[in-house]
């Protein structure tokens, strides 16, 4: 059914309900969906050519999903179009390799429509779509001719786009981006679109772009006002420890929302970029997709339908295949790695309030407070004391809270309200938004029992609270593994309690993560003023300054998500 050299790792009773070549229908319990983890085409000056090369590869997962009988497929934001970015004054040069769309309302097939100005390589999606009879969402830079005020000389606007087609090939829906990351040049609408769309198979999605899942506008008014159950999520992500990694708050989304999540993300370790996934809201993952080396996969999987707020069969990741593709299917795979693993943005935690975790055995009780907001933990530990003898490597662990604005890589700024437990590389705080190196041997000392974070905190409809979890390896825990209840307990609070329930002893973080978009703008919170900087951090700072280390590349970061 697929060609031999296509390493699928999880076979199941997947193909078993459905033999026959059919697409779902408004009647079947679940539809068939699959995202795309991919390494794009960069190189070159020719924007035009890397969209053809790259929509080139994109028909090689086509075949593999149509042979799966997907229903629709995503694909990751920016990789279509991955060629140079330019900064503002030069983004004319964007012009010759950007594409012009029809409005959605028209439904225009553009696939071999001569009299169509859409760029060929969208044409061949539209080809792809109606070939294949499938939905596919792809993600372009747009182009659309302006007059008037706020039209550039260039006589265009710019905007990263999403747009979906029907089986037809038809271009059914368009979603330009509204929380642009940076993205000089790039254009935003006078209002934010909210891009829903039915399919024949009678699901509800709403559609948004890689930073807007951290915003209320227009994700949250997705879930909200439209009531979509299901969430296209197209991104090029830079993952950033201890608490934005990508399956991290792919997952967390998914469940604070309760809806199912396809999460399609950009591949580029050495940017921290990557990380694909499925996930059905409160009731699980079907798979996900985390290479700490540059990779092209694809995941499919059955997800049932979400009928009145219930899914309409089991959550089984049985039910979902991941196929990795080899450097001769798809040939952008780097064979001299630029990096030895995903490299990882560190989040500024200097303004959080942190207690170090005193090792222990037995049940412990602790309550902190930062700027109003004051957490509980009640932890259940043991520590073997004997395992950490010598030079072995092992995570500390810190509570950590934090209730303030943030910065986002320097481009916004957001409201913050932070429960945790996190991990770090040594007792020192400014080691808890890094990890060991993948090939660092280290042992795990602290089993935790159990964790009981609790709060009772003021209540807003412009606040989010996400549960987060991650261990080690940087995979989000199982939702069998905790339980999280949020109960309004009067009109202006709300009382939370995230709870592991299973032990764990390779736990990175455990976090209740909240969003409050009131704070949104403001300026970002600093640390507490008068604080003693010892030595040693002065020291990494100047590291840091050198260059030495593990430290970012911003340039790269600013080009685009
Ligand atoms: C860029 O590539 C496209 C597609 O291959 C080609 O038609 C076009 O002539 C190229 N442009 C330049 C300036 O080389
Ligand atoms: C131009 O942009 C300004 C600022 O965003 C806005 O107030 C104004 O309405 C816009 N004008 C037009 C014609 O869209
Ligand atoms: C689009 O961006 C360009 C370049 O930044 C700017 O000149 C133009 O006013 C923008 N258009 C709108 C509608 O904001
Ligand atoms: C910790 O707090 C919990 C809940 O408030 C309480 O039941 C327990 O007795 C406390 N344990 C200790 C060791 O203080
Ligand atoms: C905790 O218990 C473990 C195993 O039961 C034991 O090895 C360790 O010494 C104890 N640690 C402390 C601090 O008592
Ligand atoms: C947190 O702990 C304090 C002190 O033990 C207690 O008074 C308070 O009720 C606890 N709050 C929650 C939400 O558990
Ligand atoms: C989640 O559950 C699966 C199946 O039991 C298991 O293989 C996987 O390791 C679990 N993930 C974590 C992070 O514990
Ligand atoms: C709601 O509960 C919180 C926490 O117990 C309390 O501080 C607040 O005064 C209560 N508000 C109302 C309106 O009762
Ligand atoms: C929510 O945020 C918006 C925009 O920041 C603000 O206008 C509104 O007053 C806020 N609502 C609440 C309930 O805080
Ligand atoms: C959110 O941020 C606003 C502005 O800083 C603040 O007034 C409010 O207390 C914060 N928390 C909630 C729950 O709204």
């Amino acid at each position: 059914m697929f060609s031999a050299s296509i390493y699928v790792y999880l076979i199941s009773i997947f193909f078993s309900a459905r033999l026959t070549l059919q697409a779902s229908s408004p009647t079947s319990n679940y539809y068939i969906g699959a995202v795309v983890e991919y390494h794009p085409v960069t190189k070159g000056d020719n924007g035009t050519a890397i969209a053809n090369e790259n929509a080139k590869n994109y028909l090689t997962f086509l075949k593999t999903a149509s042979e799966n009988e997907v229903d629709i497929i995503v694909f990751p934001e920016n990789a279509l179009f991955s060629g140079k970015t330019y900064p503002l004054n030069e983004r004319s040069n964007y012009l010759p390799h950007s594409t012009y769309l029809p409005h959605p309302k028209d439904s225009k097939v553009p696939c071999h429509d001569t009299s169509s100005n859409v760029m060929e390589a969208v044409k061949a999606m539209s080809c792809a779509a109606k070939r294949h009879a499938m939905y596919i969402v792809i993600n372009v830079r747009e182009k659309e001719k302006c007059t008037g005020e706020n039209c550039s000389k260039d006589g265009h606007n710019l905007y990263n786009t999403n747009l979906v087609f029907d089986r037809t090939g038809a271009i059914i829906a368009k979603y330009r981006k509204w929380n642009l990351f940076g993205e000089a040049g790039m254009n935003r609408t006078s209002k934010p679109d909210i891009s829903t769309f039915r399919t024949d198979f009678d699901v509800n999605f709403g559609q948004f772009i890689c930073f807007d899942l951290l915003f209320g506008t227009p994700a949250i008014k997705l879930v909200r006002e439209k009531k979509v159950t299901d969430i296209i999520f197209s991104s090029h992500w830079f993952s950033e420890l201890p608490f934005l990694t990508a399956n991290q708050i792919q997952t967390g989304w998914s469940y604070a929302h309760n809806v199912n999540f396809l999460g399609s993300g950009y591949n580029n370790p050495a940017t921290g970029s990557g990380g694909s996934g499925i996930y059905g809201g409160k009731d699980g993952h079907f798979a996900r997709v985390w290479s700490e080396k540059s990779a092209n996969a694809l995941i499919v999987a059955k997800i049932p339908k979400i009928v009145n707020g219930q899914h309409s069969q089991p959550i089984n990741p049985n039910d979902a295949m991941v196929f990795f593709y080899s450097i001769t299917e798809i040939p952008t795979i780097n064979q001299q790695e630029p990096v030895p693993q995903q490299k990882i943005k560190m989040d500024d935690l200097s303004p959080y309030t942190t207690e170090l975790f005193q090792p222990a055995n037995g049940t412990h009780n602790l309550t902190i407070c930062n700027n109003d907001l004051c957490c509980n933990f009640t932890t259940n530990t043991v520590h073997r004391d004997d395992m950490v003898q010598g030079a072995a490597k092992y995570y500390r662990y810190r509570f950590a809270v934090f209730n303030g604005v943030r910065s986002f890589s320097d481009i916004g700024t957001g409201g913050v309200e932070v429960c945790s437990v996190i991990s770090c590389l040594d007792e020192n705080p400014t080691s808890c938004n890094q990890r060991f190196d993948t090939n660092t041997i280290i042992v795990h000392p602290t089993t935790f029992n159990s964790i009981v974070i609790s709060s009772v905190t003021k209540d807003s409809t412009n606040v989010t609270r996400v549960p987060l979890s991650i261990n080690t390896e940087l995979h989000p825990l199982n939702v069998t593994d905790f339980t999280f209840v949020s109960n309004k307990i009067n009109a202006t609070h709300v009382s939370l309690k995230y709870t592991l329930t299973k032990p764990r002893k390779d736990l990175m973080t455990f976090a209740i993560y909240g969003r409050n978009f009131t704070a949104d703008g403001l300026p970002k919170t600093t640390s507490a003023s008068a604080q003693i900087i010892p030595p040693i951090y002065l020291m990494s700072i100047l590291l840091i300054i050198l260059g030495i280390g593990n430290t970012y590349q911003v340039n790269s970061l600013l080009s685009f998500v």
